[in-house]
């Protein structure tokens, strides 16, 4: 389409840093996670000829002219307009102002090892667009902001600034520190909404060092500017996370069974030490979900209680099974994972993920047509029925159907000698 295409964004860093530290491009997969291409011109229209020669869907966004275009894969690449952008509101999304050059688009971004794009086009391939020193501070390892309002502008730059820092393990550069600690001071963060905070936390939280990166936003004042009330973090253990890290890759099918993404796991556990009076409101200011906010809030009102009724061991099944039933799945779930910052709670896990995992939801021994072919009135009485037919079931008493007819006729003949209400 004779239109000018550059690799910008975390694939052009990452390629000078593989090149900077001679780490051969063969690697490059394990540090590039998404594919940005800016593109002079008309970007969309790009990315619909793109995706009409070689398949896959189309997320159009209009006002910022980009296009995610997904490969069946999963695999995805984001192509935008080159474009010149204002921020009229100070925290909120910049507008975009008109179409611009390559140059341009790269002094619009936030730090110099991300402004840096590689063309793609034919006539120059590989040509490296640096004007802002990127590949210098990718040499000295160094974090630097591009203009003295970019933090007031984008305060989330803040938490990434953060996050990149401890990521890549590169000092911030001093006139850059001093701008980040005027930004946190001043709350610039208090400009931003719950969202684009949850949607940063959900990447911190997503990354290999996200307690590094938790402790560096903790000692440098930025967790208590997003709220006062997050001012410590439950440990200062790295161990302590790494058994945290271990329990999530052991129980991942649960969490997907479960939709609780491992990164909301992180920041339940992360929240432990928050006062429980100001949970609701910290997690509001987070921008977690309410259900989840719910669960969460719940796990932490209700620790102390399922423990004392569950950090035993050597419970039959359907003892676990009828204390666990009276609490939802997910306060569940995360009382267990925020237990392992709490010494000798081993058997409180173990009883509650064996409910998670086999003990519930439960599942039919007989239907109840079969018990009302017994002579079970239906009504209320076939759920109770069921009900202690799985206790016996998940106790081992029911080996095979005609134990299962025999108790069930037992237990009908139990409830039948009893007046019905
Ligand atoms: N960007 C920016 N300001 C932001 C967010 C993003 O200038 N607040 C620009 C940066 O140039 C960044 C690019 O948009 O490199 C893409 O952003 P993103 O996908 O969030 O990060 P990556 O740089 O691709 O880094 P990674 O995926 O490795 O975290």
């Amino acid at each position: 389409m004779e239109v000018k295409a550059y690799l910008v964004g975390g694939g052009a860093r990452e390629v000078m840093r593989a090149f900077v530290n001679q780490i051969s491009t063969d690697k490059l997969q394990h540090f590039v996670f998404d594919i940005d291409i800016a593109v002079e011109g008309d970007a969309i229209a790009l990315a619909e000829a793109l995706a009409d020669e070689y398949g896959g869907a189309l997320i159009r966004n209009d006002r910022f002219r980009t296009a995610k275009w997904i490969k069946e894969t999963g695999y995805s690449i984001d192509i935008a307009m080159c474009r010149r952008e204002e921020y009229p509101i100070p925290g909120k999304l910049p507008e975009v102002i008109g179409e611009a050059e390559i140059y341009e688009d790269l002094l619009r971004r936030d730090y110099s090892f991300n402004a840096i794009a590689i063309s793609i086009s034919k006539d120059d391939f590989g040509v490296l667009y640096d004007p802002t020193g990127g590949v210098g501070d990718i040499f000295n390892k160094t974090l630097r902001v591009l203009k003295p309002l970019s933090f007031f502008e984008d305060p989330t730059r803040m938490i990434r600034a953060i996050r990149y820092s401890v990521r890549l393990n590169y000092k911030i550069d001093e006139e850059t520190s001093l701008l980040l600690l005027q930004g946190i001071e001043e709350s610039y963060i208090d400009q931003v909404s719950p969202e684009r905070v949850r949607y940063e936390l959900e990447c911190i939280l997503n990354e290999d060092f996200w307690f590094g990166i938790l402790w560096a936003m903790h000692t440098s004042n930025l967790l208590s500017a997003l709220h006062p009330e997050w001012n410590q973090l439950p440990t200062v253990s790295g161990s302590d996370t790494e058994v945290l890290e271990l329990g999530i890759r052991n129980q991942e099918e649960l969490l997907e069974q479960d939709m609780v993404p491992p990164w909301l796991v992180r920041l339940s556990w992360s929240l432990v030490s928050v006062r429980i009076e100001a949970l609701w409101d910290v997690l509001k200011r987070l921008g977690v979900h309410k259900r989840l906010a719910e669960s969460m809030l719940e796990a932490r009102e209700k620790f102390d209680e399922v423990a004392a009724r569950m950090n035993h061991a050597g419970f039959s099944p359907s003892r676990i099974y009828r204390v666990c039933q009276e609490y939802a799945r997910k306060t569940l779930l995360f009382i267990a994972f925020n237990s392992y910052l709490e010494k000798n709670t081993e058997p409180l896990r173990s009883n509650l993920m064996k409910h998670l995992r086999e003990l519930s939801p439960s599942r039919t021994v007989l239907p109840g047509e079969r018990l009302i072919s017994m002579g079970l009135p239906a009504g209320p009485l076939v759920g109770k029925v069921q009900e202690e037919l799985w206790w016996r079931k998940i106790d081992g008493e029911l080996p095979d159907d005609n134990a299962a007819e025999k108790a069930a006729r037992e237990l009908i003949e139990r409830y039948l000698s009893r007046p019905i209400v």
